[in-house]
């Protein structure tokens, strides 16, 4: 079974957080399974301040997945029996964590960065209550 057919059944094979973002629907739980690939990786310089080469580039890359993530959900919603209402408040939370993140990267040019390990626990944190409160109704 590949890891691909494991999504689609519901089985991810990949790290606790990517098998909490996994919502059963192929198309975003690949794109889950990069985000949380990529937010895994800030905990792995847990002292590197957002102001370093290596959170910087990290910070983009996240922007970059987080997009393609709300781009996707939000074409499926639109082709969706939701309502406009549950739509609104979806996709005003998309724009909050891409806020959250965009913030990270101007707080690196500050002289109070964060360090990765803080940065790694607020956007876990953001985007599981996420998952849970908004992505979870695609599944369904
Ligand atoms: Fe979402």
């Amino acid at each position: 079974m590949t890891y691909f057919d494991n999504l689609s059944s519901g089985n991810p094979t990949g790290s606790d957080l990517e098998k909490s973002m996994c919502i059963g629907v192929v198309e975003v739980d690949r794109i889950h399974a990069e985000l949380a690939g990529l937010i895994e990786r800030l905990d792995e310089v847990p002292q590197a301040l957002t102001s370093s080469e290596s959170v910087a580039s990290l910070l983009w890359e996240l922007r970059q997945v987080l997009t393609a993530e709300f781009d996707t959900e939000e074409q499926l919603m639109r082709s969706s029996e939701m309502t406009l209402e549950q739509i609104d408040d979806h996709v005003l939370e998309h724009n909050m964590l891409l806020t959250l993140v965009i913030d990270a990267s101007i707080g690196s040019l500050s002289h109070d960065p964060m360090t990765a390990r803080q940065l790694y626990q607020s956007i876990r944190n953001h985007v599981l209550e996420h998952t849970m409160k908004h992505d979870s109704d695609l599944g369904q």
